[in-house]
């Protein structure tokens, strides 16, 4: 294992893009502010009971104020990107009609002042916060948010079309669905269970007509989608089992994957019978199936599997607005989940298993001959960090443990995509850290860490962690080694440029699909 930042940056492909994530509502706060309109999750997080020790999101980090201090830690970090998301209510307030002219401002400062510090902004349009007004009317159960999801990111390809250099349509509907309108753990907390299909379609659909109208703007930049991905590994070789694993990777994996990859959901949906009068029209498919620049996997972690309802499932993606209450929920399911035998886990009960990326990888591979080229748009682990003070009172946050988890999963996707690798057909680009500070992390509040940087909940000050250290170290030996090479003489132009794309001199350029 390659923990040390020196030997990992020894095998970082030429060109391949190394970033940070976060998402909006997670690390925003200021909700009311500058016309900010309300959204779901506002409503839904301030009902008591839905969020751990019911945390507020009211600050969250405060970066909507402390935007400049975070930029200004990316670029000590020396990441190449960082991916971010636009608060589709600060921009639109109502999910339609006006736009709030210092909703737009703020993410357009940020863009450029990414640009300034030569970091790629990369964009995601639909990180969960739906305007309150669209979730009124029904949310993602209602077809029309997909129209209006294609309508804001016409506003967004306006504003920002020409500097973002990299588009992530919506992330992880299978989480949205799952948490949202099946369990109702997430906003807008509905729990329709199996008829919450229409969830599935319409934010899939959304995703089509984004695709459409980025299109249509002709941005230069890439265009993607995010989707979680956890391989599915029954708990025994005995065949109900199997069959529970099948399901489970029907239920959180295909289903998402297959209509964007392959134009259609995967049989077993159009099979079942309470699903018989789903039949979308070739226009959708053909919307949702529009060819990708690139596809955004989120890796975290795989899902043990095994038949009946054992004492409460709560499958992967599920679990994780549970905290680490794997037993709770759910009842009378023909499956659960278990947790894999002498395995580490994080502090959300999350397997640690860096082998299951290139099993992910490999599967994807399989599935999917026309895989666009791959980023890992997250990827990153929840832990009780521990806190203590120097002599001068100085906070230190020794995080060894995210550092490993860091270092084994990005060394994992590389071999796995590396020429005799497991899944080396797919051309992976890149891979996000998730997350830069400590944030809200949805229904568990801020009782689940994942950041590179402490968060003061008082005083909101910011204190790297080892693990930031540990990044930014690896991006300096990254960017001596890729100086080193731009001095020899290469006759491969488009290396060239990727290298270029690496040094810590300027961010990638717009719509150059082979820079870093
Ligand atoms: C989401 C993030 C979340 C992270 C950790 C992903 O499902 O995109 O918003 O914080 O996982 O749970």
């Amino acid at each position: 294992m390659k923990a040390s930042a020196h030997d990992l940056a020894a095998i970082l492909p030429p060109g391949f893009t190394m970033g940070v994530a976060t998402a909006a509502f997670q690390i925003e706060g200021a909700l009311d502010e500058d016309g900010r309109g309300p959204s779901g999750w506002d409503v839904f997080a301030a009902m008591p009971g839905s969020i751990v020790n019911d945390h507020s999101p009211a600050m969250a980090c405060d970066h909507y104020h402390r935007m400049p201090e975070d930029v200004a830690l990316m670029k000590e970090l020396g990441i190449d990107s960082y991916r971010f998301s636009l608060s589709w209510p600060r921009i639109q307030p109502g999910g339609s009609g006006p736009v709030n002219p210092k909703g737009l401002d703020f993410y357009d400062r940020l863009i450029d002042l990414l640009l300034a510090n030569g970091i790629s902004p990369m964009a995601t349009l639909y990180h969960w916060d739906t305007p309150l007004e669209l979730d009124e009317a029904g949310g993602w159960m209602n077809r029309d948010t997909a129209y209006r999801l294609g309508e804001f990111a016409a506003i967004a390809a306006a504003a920002y079309g020409d500097r973002v250099v990299r588009w992530v349509t919506i992330n992880e509907p299978a989480t949205v669905s799952a948490n949202g309108y099946m369990l109702g753990v997430h906003a807008p907390g509905e729990a329709h269970m199996l008829k919450a299909l229409p969830s599935v379609h319409h934010q899939l659909l959304g995703h089509g007509l984004a695709m459409q109208a980025l299109r249509a703007a002709n941005v230069p930049g890439e265009v993607g989608l995010t989707n979680v991905y956890s391989p599915m590994v029954a708990a025994s070789i005995n065949p109900l089992d199997k069959v529970s694993a099948g399901l489970m990777d029907m239920a959180q994996n295909r289903l998402y994957a297959d209509p964007v990859l392959l134009g259609k959901y995967p049989d077993a949906i159009r099979a079942a019978t309470f699903f018989s009068s789903f039949s979308p029209s070739k226009e959708d498919m053909e919307l949702i199936s529009q060819p990708l620049d690139f596809y955004g996997l989120n890796y975290y972690m795989p899902t043990r599997v095994a038949a009946g309802p054992g004492d409460g499932a709560v499958p992967q993606g599920m679990a994780e607005a549970m905290g680490n209450d794997l037993n709770g929920g759910g009842s009378g399911t023909p499956f659960h989940v278990q947790s894999f035998p002498d395995t580490e886990i994080t502090a959300y009960g999350w397997p640690i298993k860096p082998d299951y990326m290139a099993v992910a990888l490999a599967e994807m591979a399989e599935r999917y001959p026309q895989l666009p080229p791959v980023y890992i748009t997250e990827g990153g682990a929840s832990f009780e960090d521990l806190e203590i003070h120097d002599g001068e009172g100085r906070l230190i946050v020794p995080d060894e443990r995210r550092v490993r988890y860091l270092a084994e999963h990005i060394e994992a996707a590389i071999e796995a995509t590396a020429p005799g690798g497991a899944a080396e057909s797919i051309e992976l680009r890149g891979y996000y850290v998730w997350s830069l500070l400590d944030n809200f992390e949805w229904s568990a509040g801020y009782k689940q860490q994942f950041g590179l940087l402490h968060v003061d909940r008082d005083t909101m000050e910011r204190t790297p962690k080892a693990s930031f250290h540990w990044l930014r170290e690896l991006m300096a030996a990254r960017n001596r080694k890729a100086d080193a090479l731009e001095a020899e003489p290469r006759a491969d132009k488009a290396a060239e440029a990727e290298a270029a794309g690496n040094s810590a001199a300027g961010a990638e350029p717009a719509g150059s699909p082979a820079a870093g």
